[in-house]
């Protein structure tokens, strides 16, 4: 009976959650719309910190996942994971139809087997065979907090050797030390829009009145008549990781035009990155604090796979954190209509009020090694409001 209810209802969660998917986005564009929208944009796929899956996903079976214009095995090994190229240097196996066996991974084809830095451990018909100096792509990992991450430069070349990232993502002690605790977990599908546009929209600031002023219901774009947000909102480079960028909004609420103080509150967002991994931190005076994850895995050029994750103080009740969460997804599927048909203009018209659009821009460009700079004294057209 426990059972028979529990299966009804996730069945109810699962058409609600497509049924939002679906009213979420706009409809499927032509491909040929999709190549044009493509070709304004800079490269699709930054060299990052990325969640290949959450930790429940991966079991003691490798998990194939594919994004970043490329094709990875996940597995377990004793003391962690690890993340290789999907399809063996041998003979072109897809590695994840494959087992771990002596904390290797076996290829199903010819039963190679490989450690977690790429290199051939052994080839069981082959006794003299050079294994040490055999090797496919072998990937950075980190598991924590409930997500594999892995660090991806889609243009690094190089077999066997694990490439050392240029920088770790930023850590949250309170999860980790177990003062906040897991309070829930929504996958929100696939949104077609570029990695860009998530950082770029922060620094967006004259878009928050038009996009984000309505207050609705939680996690839905149902308004609630006569309540508005106000936002003041920053933005800046992280002073000692300059790989990381603090976006911080203060919103106060309205009722039928008049302020309320008391509903004021605040929330830092950490973009670290290009924006695969981004971590919201709320404040609710007198109750505690959340940590929201929203992460985007590219699984296509203009393609992002997106998870929110969060986390809460112990004092924070379940109910009200999920009701913070449910606000901000709110607003942020706002953007998604735009998101999904816009065009990368690279040289915008920009007006004083505008945000600080181009510095992002110029923050951003590290995770484009590949994207020539703009001409010296290039500087997008500027007009005064
Ligand atoms: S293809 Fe993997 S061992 Fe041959
Ligand atoms: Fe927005």
């Amino acid at each position: 009976m426990g059972r028979a209810v529990r299966s009804l209802r996730e069945r109810a969660a699962r058409g609600l959650r497509v049924a939002a998917e679906a009213l979420a986005g706009s409809p499927a564009p032509s491909p040929r719309d999709e190549a044009e929208r493509l070709a304004t944009y800079p490269p699709p796929f930054p060299a990052g910190w990325y969640a290949l899956c959450r930790s429940r996903e991966l079991g003691a079976t490798p998990r194939r996942v594919d994004a970043l214009g490329q094709h990875f095995v996940v597995y377990r090994r004793r003391g962690g994971v690890a993340v290789l190229d999907a399809h063996c240097p041998h003979m072109g196996a897809d590695l994840s139809l494959g087992r771990v066996k002596d904390d290797c991974l076996t290829c199903p084809f010819h039963e190679w087997s490989f450690d977690d830095d790429g290199r051939v451990a052994a080839v069981p018909y082959a006794e003299g065979a050079p294994k040490r100096s055999l090797a496919t792509r072998a990937w950075a990992t980190e598991e924590r907090d409930g997500f594999v991450f892995a660090f991806v430069d889609p243009e690094h070349r190089a077999r066997g050797v694990v490439p050392e990232p240029p920088y770790r993502l930023p850590t949250w002690p309170g999860i980790a030390d177990g003062s906040f605790v897991h309070r829930g977990d929504h996958d929100a599908g696939i949104v077609r829009m570029h990695l860009q546009e998530f950082a770029e929209n922060s620094a967006d600031t004259a878009h928050f009145a038009p996009l984000h002023g309505q207050m609705t219901l939680p996690w839905s774009r149902v308004p609630l008549p006569g309540v508005h947000i106000e936002h003041d909102a920053s933005w800046e480079t992280d002073a000692e990781a300059p790989h990381v960028t603090w976006f911080r909004d203060q919103a106060v609420l309205s009722f039928f035009g008049r302020r309320v103080e008391r509903t004021r509150a605040s929330a830092a967002i950490c973009i670290a990155g290009p924006g695969g991994v981004v971590t919201f931190h709320f404040d609710i005076p007198d109750v505690g604090k959340i940590i929201l994850y929203q992460t985007h895995l590219p699984v296509g050029p203009l393609a992002q796979r997106i998870h929110f994750r969060w986390y809460a103080e112990r004092s924070v009740p379940r109910l009200l954190s999920w009701y913070v969460v449910g606000n901000w997804v709110a607003q942020w599927r706002a953007d998604i209509a735009i998101w999904e048909t816009k065009v990368y203009r690279a040289r915008p018209m920009l007006v004083r009020g505008d945000g600080p659009i181009l510095d992002m821009r110029r923050w951003y460009r590290r995770f484009h090694p590949t994207d020539p700079a703009p001409p010296a004294g290039d500087s997008p057209p500027r007009a005064t409001a």
